[in-house]
């Protein structure tokens, strides 16, 4: 852990801050911690451990610039912060259908909280919306621009819905009250400290593959996706926290396109494994393809991502071999 500063683009990043990301214990939240740790900013660290987990953020906690809370954020939270990340909300659809009512609550009366508080101690607020407000697109790949084609009724609608409102409500209190907001729309991330039994593809497949099972596809394995590493990911949030005006939602993902057949056999081949692939009914909804367009991010943050998907499984592969194996220092 570094306690000095570190070069980025914009020199706002050398002031130090009291930074609040809330999901701060979940997978992308706690790379955040530590990527602004790294800056030198002070880290409050809120989350309700509903999918985070403390192991996430254990190697954090020696250093004197950051502080956890266990706090739910569809309470009020009152406290002296700089800017806001609002990462808070289970991000995948077994643990966002789990309570689909909470999900809603956490989008919708969360980001209420989290703007209430920006608006009364003038804070830059940021906002982790998602792909998901495209739904099952009719424009491919999605730019910003589209308004997305949602089932708002659906087993998926808690969190499509409640993610589409939190953006409203952003765009809102930006309008209404002149709060500072940054939406990131962020696409399918993977990486280490991804939950193991979320269920979402690159875990699934990289668990299954390490434990010799089958490895399960849903449909035929054509559709497609597009997978960021976490890296690159947290790197775009800084850039657009640190553009100097409020600008509208931007995509960050990586537009490399895979099938999910290809994931699959990737994995496979980057295990080692004799898992073979096997078909299983595809869950309602589901999108058929998914792509960012990172135009936006390109020309506005000068961002785009580094991290091909070998190199990036490959360290995720190292990271559940090693959770598989019981160490607990990671
Ligand atoms: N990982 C992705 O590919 C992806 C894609 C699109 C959007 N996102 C968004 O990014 C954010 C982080 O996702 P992640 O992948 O790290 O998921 P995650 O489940 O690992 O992290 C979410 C964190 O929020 C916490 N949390 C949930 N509800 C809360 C509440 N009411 N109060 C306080 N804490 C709460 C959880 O305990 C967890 O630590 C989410 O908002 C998610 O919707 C992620």
């Amino acid at each position: 852990m570094q306690n000095q500063p570190v070069e980025t683009p914009h020199a706002d990043h050398l002031i130090r801050k009291r930074v609040l990301v809330t999901g701060g214990a979940g997978f992308l939240g706690s790379h955040l911690c530590e990527r602004l740790l790294d800056q030198g900013h002070e880290v409050l660290c809120v989350d309700n451990y509903y999918t985070g987990r403390r192991s996430n953020v254990e190697h954090l906690l020696d250093n004197p610039r950051f502080e956890t809370m266990r706090h739910d954020i569809t309470s009020p939270l009152l406290v002296e912060v700089d800017e806001i990340y609002n990462l808070a909300c289970p991000a995948s659809p077994v643990h966002y259908q789990f309570d689909p009512v909470q999900t809603l609550k956490t989008c919708v009366h969360g980001s209420i909280n989290m703007l209430g508080l920006a608006k009364r101690v003038k804070a830059k607020i940021f906002q982790a919306s998602t792909s998901e407000v495209y739904g099952d697109p009719l424009v491919h790949p999605q730019p910003e621009s589209y308004w997305g084609h949602v089932n708002p009724l659906g087993l998926r609608s808690c969190y499509d819905e409640g993610k589409r409102a939190a953006e409203t409500l952003f765009f809102d209190y930006h309008r209404q009250h002149g709060v500072e907001i940054r939406v990131v729309r962020i696409f399918n991330t993977y990486g280490p400290r991804m939950h193991p039994n979320d269920g979402r593809v690159v875990s699934n497949f990289i668990i299954q593959a390490l434990k010799g099972n089958n490895i399960s596809m849903y449909g035929d394995g054509s559709q497609t996706r597009s997978f960021c590493y976490v890296d690159d990911l947290v790197e775009g949030f800084l850039r657009l926290m640190n553009q100097d005006a409020t600008m509208g939602p931007v995509n960050i993902g990586n537009p490399g396109e895979f099938t999910i057949r290809q994931l699959a056999e990737m994995v496979v081949e980057l295990t080692g494994s004799s898992s073979r692939l096997v078909q299983l009914p595809l869950p309602a909804d589901d999108p058929r393809q998914r792509r960012p367009d990172i135009s936006l991010a390109k020309q506005h943050l000068d961002w785009e991502p580094k991290v091909q998907l070998r190199e990036g499984l490959e360290r995720t592969i190292a990271y559940f071999d090693r959770l598989l194996r019981g160490d607990n220092k990671i």
